[in-house]
């Protein structure tokens, strides 16, 4: 599986402790980050441009963004049509972010978690799969029928 992650200068080094938590456990995904890769103050909608554009173009399967908060990176991911961004601060919200809404990116907040709850928020959002249940689908559906009003 490929996951494309980014963050700006708020997040830097949570972002660099969930790649080393996917190296060491998730052998089979690749990684794709696409910075920011320095604390000079950088804007988080750009990043979260180019993570969103891997994640539609199917360059990657889904993405990890992270910024100050995750606020703002998941307002701005959520514009793009097709992605299903989930800010998560709990390990209950990343279950369900995938097994009912289908999320096909995680907002980390930087300054929000420590490293431990945001290892295991991506552990449990990395290994969750979507229900597939009926109902899960129809609401999802709706959503996509709500981007295209
Ligand atoms: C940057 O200072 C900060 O605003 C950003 O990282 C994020 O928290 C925005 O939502």
């Amino acid at each position: 599986m490929k996951i494309v992650i980014g963050s700006d200068h708020g997040a830097l080094s949570l972002k660099d402790e969930v790649k080393r938590i996917l190296a060491e456990q998730f052998k089979n995904v690749e990684v794709h980050d696409v910075g920011t890769f320095d604390l000079k103050s950088v804007d988080y909608p750009d990043i979260a441009e180019k993570v969103c554009g891997e994640v539609l173009s199917g360059a990657a399967e889904r993405g990890i963004l992270l910024c100050g908060t995750g606020i703002g990176m998941s307002i701005a991911a959520n514009k793009f049509k097709g992605i299903r961004c989930a800010l998560c601060s709990d390990v209950y919200s990343a279950w369900m972010s995938r097994e009912h809404n289908d999320s096909n990116v995680l907002a980390l907040g930087g300054r929000v978690l420590g490293f431990g709850l945001a290892a295991e928020i991506v552990r449990t959002w990395m290994t969750t799969k979507f229900s597939g249940d009926e109902r899960h689908k129809r609401r999802i559906a709706k959503i996509t029928a709500l981007e295209n009003k």
